[in-house]
């Protein structure tokens, strides 16, 4: 039987991309999946694409920036499954631009969602995870989180500050038996670069995307990390598509 089995997903960001895809991914597996995101119509539309295929799947209208929600979010997953075995910290925003250019609100949307969010989620499972000395969180960074380039200043930030939450958290929580997994990919094929509004560098980004790989590549990443016997924590991969250098 696979490890992935009955197992109960949480995932943050689930209504697109990397999020969406890796639900149909777990579905297939037999996770029981917990679909969180703010658009209501897209999580209903995967609910019911995941039960037709005879998977399972609930979901609750989730906004990670706002902590009560995502300590409702886990009370929602224990109720309707009782227990929590994996956290999927997905959800994640990319509005690149110049820091000349001072986009604030751009900057503090990515701070909120992309590290305020993943430690929100860890809030919120860490107790339940603790007391039954078992569990799985799953803190999606980027190749952003291991080089920075001109233009994607903040954004890195936001994606070093994941691997230095992830690794803080696998020092304080391995002997209680959680494992831990940074998941750093390159590009893409989502739904991310379209909340780049910096004209200068829309291009650049567009040539980027050219050669993304589809969602499904890190969404089966993702099953192998939680696929892997409890005795082994697969604790960081990056995952590019072949021809991208950085
Ligand atoms: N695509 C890439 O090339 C790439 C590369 C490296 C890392 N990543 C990372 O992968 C993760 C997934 O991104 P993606 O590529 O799949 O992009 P995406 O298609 O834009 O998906 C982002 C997801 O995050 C959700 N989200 C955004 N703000 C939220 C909030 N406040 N509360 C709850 N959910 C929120 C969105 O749902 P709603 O709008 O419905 O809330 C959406 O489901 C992100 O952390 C991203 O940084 C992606």
């Amino acid at each position: 039987m696979s490890n992935i089995q009955d197992k109960v997903v949480i995932i943050t960001g689930a209504s697109s991309g990397i999020g969406e895809a890796t639900a149909k991914e777990l579905a297939v597996k037999g996770a029981k999946l917990v679909l969180a995101a703010r658009r209501e119509d897209r999580l209903k539309k995967l609910q019911e694409e995941i039960q037709s295929n005879g998977g399972q799947a609930v979901y609750k209208v989730t906004d990670v920036t706002k902590y009560e929600q995502v300590e409702e979010l886990a009370a929602f997953a224990l109720k309707k499954f009782g227990t929590i075995d994996v956290l999927i910290n997905n959800a994640g925003v990319m509005p690149h631009s110049f820091l000349y250019k001072k986009k604030v609100e751009d900057w503090d949307k990515m701070i909120d969602v992309n590290i305020k969010g993943v430690l929100y989620g860890i809030a919120a499972v860490l107790p339940t995870m603790r007391e039954r000395k078992s569990g799985h969180i799953i803190n999606l960074s980027s190749v952003a989180g291991h080089f920075v380039g001109a233009g994607s200043t903040v954004y890195a930030g936001t994606k070093f500050a994941v691997r230095a939450i992830s690794e803080g958290l696998r020092k304080e929580e391995y002997a209680n038996n959680i494992r831990t997994t940074i998941i750093s990919p390159g590009a893409v094929d989502t739904e991310l670069p379209s909340a780049i509004t910096d004209m200068d560098l829309k291009p650049g980004i567009d040539e980027i995307y050219k050669g993304a790989i589809a969602a499904d590549r890190i969404a089966r990443a993702i099953a192998f990390a939680i696929e892997m016997p409890g005795d082994t924590a697969i604790n960081e991969m990056i995952i590019r598509p072949t021809r991208q250098e950085r």
